[in-house]
């Protein structure tokens, strides 16, 4: 069993972005510029939102959290939207999801500009992902490809199976690991809530990807001996062990599924560093394509 180590490699990928950044400041440019607004007071969206402006430093990128109280009203949402689409030195930004129930993540997902839409969550993008064009894949998904690709794991001829269904990773996932490309050209099928026999398909798999967001939900009798196992799942679980009370697990059942394992990621420190390398790229490509 070999652990796909998210961190480091993202470490690697976030090094070679700042040589890129120190490569255009040495030519008089200015540096890539990421916006992140966060809306309310969500715990594990201000660590996300934390997570991507913190890298942005480390790799020499601007960077601009926006932060708004839970009251604010959709109108506001989407003219400051608007103030971010029509200004000429931000290059990507971010609204951080979920937001307040009040607020339309569609209307708002529709409002931002898709030269700007970093998180690659707009229509216009997801359209050009799924022929085979994409301009801004999704952050998670782009991450799993990235690991896939640079750990060497074949996908041409093999059976994935995706666990989930979500606009932000399971949908995306299933079509990109399904495309005549040098990575995630497998057979792809995807189970949900509604799967009659989930067991049954998630033993046929040869790469697992699990994004379901439930604490241990694939166990080791649902996996098959070597089988790649990628956890996309964040779960904060009670813990008396621990300062806080609480710890990170996946949707997978780590410690029995390992062993059966060619490959698996860890949680923490697999797919969630991955994802904000995938939008750092994201937004180094933004500045390349539409920087004035
Ligand atoms: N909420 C959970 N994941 C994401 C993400 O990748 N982008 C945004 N904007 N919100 C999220």
């Amino acid at each position: 069993m070999q652990l796909i180590n998210g961190k480091a490699l993202s470490e690697t990928i976030q090094e070679e972005l700042r040589e890129q950044v120190v490569q255009i400041l040495a030519k008089g440019k200015r540096a890539p510029h990421l916006a992140a607004v966060l809306v309310g007071e969500n715990p594990a969206s201000a660590a996300y939102v934390r997570n991507k402006i913190k890298a942005c430093e480390r790799c020499g990128f601007k960077s601009t959290l926006i932060k708004r109280p839970a009251e604010i009203s959709e109108t506001e949402l989407l003219q400051l939207i608007d103030d971010m689409n029509n200004d000429n030195l931000l290059d990507g930004y971010i609204v951080q999801l979920p937001l307040p129930a009040h607020i339309s993540e569609e209307k708002v997902t529709l409002a931002i500009d898709p030269a700007k839409d970093v998180d690659g969550f707009h229509p216009y993008n997801v359209g050009l992902m799924t022929i085979g064009k994409p301009q801004y894949l999704p952050a998670t998904p782009f991450g799993i490809l990235m690991m896939l690709e640079r750990y060497g794991i074949e996908t041409s001829g093999k059976h994935c199976v995706v666990v989930g269904r979500s606009n932000i990773v399971g949908t995306p996932m299933s079509v990109l690991m399904s495309r005549n490309t040098k990575v995630g050209n497998a057979t792809v099928t995807l189970v949900h809530s509604r799967t009659r026999d989930l067991k049954e398909e998630t033993l046929r798999a040869d790469i697992l990807i699990v994004a379901i967001g439930k604490a241990n939900f694939l166990t080791a009798d649902m996996v098959k001996e070597g089988a790649v196992v990628i956890d996309v799942g964040i779960n904060s679980i009670p813990d008396a062990n621990t300062k806080s009370g609480q710890r990170l697990v996946g949707d997978v059942d780590f410690e029995l599924v390992a062993p059966k394992c060619s490959f698996i990621t860890p949680v923490p420190g697999g797919v969630g560093p991955m994802t904000v390398t995938g939008l750092l790229m994201n937004t180094l490509k933004a500045y390349e394509l539409y920087s004035k």
